[in-house]
């Protein structure tokens, strides 16, 4: 009998890491992906339904990895959740090395991770990218960061049209502000290099974080839509579907 996995990137911490807790404890078989082999040889640890994998999604010998960790197995989603915010500071100072970097792994890597799995993936399988609404809005120090957003979210849309007549399906999620390790680094930024940093600190201050096991809650009920054509057809927002999908505002 098949048994299906799933892959979710950047599964040490944050809302990768709530995800992957939540899908095994939902029976779903995961390969966790992340470049700190701590954190996910804990996760495997304590849930029997984990696999570590520890690879940089932005390199060839970590998407062979990924690859040799599914083995024969066929696969059920693919959760694009790894990102880096860096580098921060006005996007005219950055070095093109550090831009590289970003786009690398916030687009490169699920677009090259997508086409290697692709063909191992079983009918009705789904891929996800994790989006941000700095894919939507210019914010000031975060050029690398909403550039490179903004290209995964035009990659959501041009695949979504490319596979509409195929047996998997692609969406895109926004999470809202999820209180882990990227705030934490958000908030420690520069007023010079991130002018709005007073904001995201207050916002936690008041308590006005999503924890990243509600947007997990939230994930999965987007991964688990009955119909591939809702589930491609819009970017789905935390802010404004949880509500509907969660039951209860998020
Ligand atoms: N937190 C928010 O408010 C928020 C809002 C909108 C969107 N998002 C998005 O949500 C996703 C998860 O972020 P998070 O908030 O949960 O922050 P996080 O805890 O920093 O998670 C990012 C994860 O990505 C992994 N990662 C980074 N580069 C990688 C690489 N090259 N290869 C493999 N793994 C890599 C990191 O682990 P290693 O360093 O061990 O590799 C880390 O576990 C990101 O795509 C982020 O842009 C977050």
């Amino acid at each position: 009998m098949d048994n299906p996995v799933s892959i979710i990137t950047g599964a040490g911490t944050g809302i990768g890491r709530a995800l992957a807790v939540k899908l095994a404890n939902s029976h779903h078989n995961v390969i966790a992906v992340g470049r700190r082999a701590e954190p996910l040889a804990e996760l495997a640890t304590q849930h029997s339904h984990i696999q570590a994998c520890p690879a940089d999604v932005s390199t060839p010998a970590g998407l062979e990895a990924i690859e040799t960790a599914v083995a024969d197995r066929s696969v059920r989603y693919v959760v694009h959740n790894a990102g880096v915010l860096e580098p921060v500071g006005p996007l005219l100072e950055q070095s093109a090395d550090a831009l590289r970097q970003s786009l690398a792994i916030n687009v490169e890597a699920p677009l090259a991770l997508s086409a290697r799995l692709r063909p191992r993936m079983m009918s009705g399988g789904r891929i996800l990218h994790i989006s941000s609404g700095a894919a939507h809005r210019a914010l000031p120090g975060w050029g690398a960061y909403c550039l490179s957003k903004a290209a995964l979210h035009m990659a959501y849309q041009v695949i979504a049209a490319e596979l509409a007549d195929s047996h998997i399906a692609i969406g895109s999620l926004r999470p809202g502000v999820v209180d882990t390790p990227m705030q934490a680094l958000i908030r420690a930024q520069s007023v010079e290099d991130f002018p709005a940093v007073e904001s995201f600190r207050a916002m936690k201050a008041q308590g006005d974080l999503t924890d990243a096991q509600t947007v997990a809650v939230f994930i999965e009920a987007v991964l688990s839509l009955p119909d591939a054509q809702a589930f491609s057809a819009k970017e789905w927002d935390i802010r404004v579907d949880g509500e509907a999908l969660l039951g209860y505002p998020p």
